[in-house]
C-alpha cells in the first residue's frame, strides 16, 4: 500500500490514535513519560528515552510529563521550565505550545495529576491501578500498536534507511579498521550524524556467538567474520534493525560462504512466505527447516530435516526465535510481557527450540517485525552437547571441525507486511554474499 507522502500534523495524526484508543478503550487512562535519573548530580542525567505508550500518544519525547486520555480528549501534564533550569539547558517551549502541538484539551501544572490518579487507568509497569482494568488496558494498546499508521510505517522507514547507510558505511570503514570499536564508531557516526540514536545497544563484534554481545575491545583478523547487529531510531522514536555479517577480509572463506549460503536460503525462505494469515511461528519452523536442510547438504547433520527439527538439533546452532515485532521499541512492547508477541489463549513451548519465540500469532496487514535467522557455535551449547553422546545419529561432529571459524552468522531484515505479502523496509541493504564482499571491499 503506498504511503502517504505528505505526513499529517501531528495533533491530526495523534488524534486518530487517541479516537481509536476511545473505541478499544473509552475509560479515562493516564500514561507517564517517565524521569531522567541523574548519574551524580542533578544535571547530568543519563541518555532519557520517553515510555513508547506515552510517546504513541504523546508523539513528542517529553521528560517528566503525563498524559491523561479519554474519550478521544486529551490532556497534559507537565511544569514549564524554571529559569534555574533554562540557565543550565536553554529556553525549551512553553506547556501551552507543547499542549497546542499535540492538540491537547487542556495542560495543567505536573502536580495536578493527582487530582486525575484515582479515577484512571494506568500500565501495571506504571502505578497501581485495578489489575482487571489494566489488563485490558494492555490489551487495547496492543491492539493498536500491532498494527502501524502510515505515519508510523514513514518513520521506521525513515529509520530503515538512516540503518542501511551506518551498515555501507561499517563495510567500507572494515578494511582500515583494527577493532571492532572502530567499525562501530563508523557506523554510530552515521547515526548521530542525521540526527537520530541508536534503538538499542549496537552488536558488532567477532564473537557474533554471543548473541547480543556489547564488548567491542576485540582485534579484527582477516579470517575473522565481522557480526554488526545496529539499528536506528528516528527522533520520534520508532525503531528499525539490522544485522548483517561480513568478512574482514572482504572475501568469505569457502566455510562461512557454505553457511553464510545456509542461514540466507533461511532468511530469503522465511520472506517469501510473509503474508497476511501465516503465523509467525510457522515462518520460524520454515527458517529452522530451511537450515537443517542446508546443514544436512553441507554433512554437518545427518537425518531428514523435517525429523532434525522435531528433535531441536537445529536450535543447537539457532538458539533463538527468528524475530519480533518491531515499532516504538526494537522487540516491540515486549515491556508487556507476552500480551503482544503471543496471541490470546497462546503461551510460550517449553521445547528448546521455540521457547525463545518471541512472536506466536497469525501476520496481519500493517505489523512490521524482523527476520532474523543465524548459526551460532556457542561454546556452552555445543560443547556439553557433544560431550553428551546425545548426538552421534544427527551431528557429525567430526565435519563440524571444518567450520570451527565460523563461529556466529545472523542476517536480519525488517518486514512490513502488507494486504497482500510484505515489503522488506531494509531491501537496499544487500543480504547476498557476493554483494556483501564487494561493499567490504569497495568495489
Ligand atoms: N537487535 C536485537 C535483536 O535483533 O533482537
Ligand atoms: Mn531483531
Ligand atoms: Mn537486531
Amino acid at each position: 500500500m503506498p504511503l502517504q507522502t505528505a505526513p499529517l500534523p501531528l495533533a491530526q495524526l495523534l488524534q486518530a490514535r487517541r479516537d481509536r484508543l476511545a473505541e478499544l478503550y473509552p475509560d479515562p487512562v493516564m500514561l507517564w513519560s517517565g524521569q531522567a535519573v541523574s548519574r551524580n548530580f542533578p544535571a547530568n542525567v543519563y541518555p532519557f528515552r520517553a515510555n513508547s505508550h506515552f510517546l504513541y500518544f504523546a508523539g513528542l519525547p517529553l521528560a517528566n510529563a503525563a498524559i491523561h486520555l479519554e474519550g478521544g480528549r486529551l490532556t497534559l501534564f507537565m511544569d514549564d521550565t524554571s529559569p534555574a533550569a533554562a540557565l543550565w539547558h536553554g529556553p525549551t517551549p512553553s506547556r501551552d505550545t507543547i499542549a497546542a502541538e499535540m492538540g491537547a484539551a487542556a495542560a495543567y501544572p505536573y502536580e495536578h495529576v493527582d487530582h486525575y490518579r484515582a479515577e484512571s487507568t494506568t500500565l501495571p509497569s506504571q502505578a497501581k491501578s485495578n489489575p482487571d482494568r489494566s489488563q485490558a488496558l494492555v490489551e487495547a494498546l496492543v491492539t493498536l500498536r500491532l498494527h502501524h499508521d502510515d505515519d508510523a510505517l514513514a518513520q521506521i522507514e525513515r529509520a530503515a534507511a538512516v540503518s542501511v547507510a551506518a551498515h555501507r558505511a561499517g563495510m567500507a570503514a572494515t578494511p582500515n579498521a583494527t577493532t571492532e570499536a572502530e567499525v562501530r564508531a563508523a557506523m554510530e557516526q552515521v547515526i548521530m550524524a542525521r540526527g537520530m540514536t541508536c534503538a538499542y545497544n549496537s552488536i558488532v563484534t567477532v564473537h557474533g556467538e554471543v548473541l547480543h554481545n556489547e564488548q567491542y575491545h576485540h582485534t579484527l583478523a582477516p579470517g575473522d567474520l565481522l557480526l554488526a547487529d545496529v539499528g536506528a531510531e528516528a527522533p520520534s522514536g520508532w525503531a528499525s534493525d539490522i544485522t548483517r555479517t561480513w568478512p574482514v577480509s572482504g572475501r568469505f572463506t569457502a566455510a562461512q560462504r557454505d553457511i553464510y549460503d545456509v542461514v540466507l536460503a533461511a532468511h530469503d525462505a522465511c520472506i517469501a512466505a510473509a503474508q497476511p494469515g501465516v503465523e509467525y511461528r510457522d515462518l520460524h519452523l520454515l527458517a529452522c527447516r530451511t537450515l537443517a536442510s542446508g546443514l544436512v547438504e553441507l554433512g554437518l547433520l545427518k537425518g531428514h530435516p523435517d525429523s532434525l527439527v522435531e528433535q531441536d538439533v537445529h536450535a543447537l546452532f539457532f538458539p533463538h526465535g527468528v524475530g519480533h515485532l518491531l515499532g516504538l521499541d526494537v522487540h516491540d512492547m515486549e515491556d508487556l510481557g507476552d500480551v503482544a508477541g503471543y496471541a490470546t489463549g497462546r503461551t510460550r513451548s517449553d521445547r528448546f527450540g521455540l521457547k525463545f519465540l518471541r512472536l506466536d500469532r497469525p501476520l496481519a496487514a500493517n505489523m512490521v517485525v524482523t527476520i532474523e535467522p543465524g548459526f551460532y557455535q556457542v561454546p556452552g551449547i555445543i560443547g556439553p552437547a557433544r560431550q553428551s553422546g546425545q548426538y552421534s545419529d544427527t551431528i557429525n561432529w567430526e565435519r563440524l571441525d571444518a567450520f570451527q571459524g565460523v563461529r556466529g552468522i545472523r542476517i536480519e531484515n525488517d518486514v512490513h507486511i502488507t494486504p497482500t505479502g510484505c515489503t522488506v523496509l531494509t531491501a537496499a541493504l544487500p543480504t547476498k554474499a557476493d554483494a556483501v564482499e564487494d561493499l567490504v571491499s569497495g568495489v
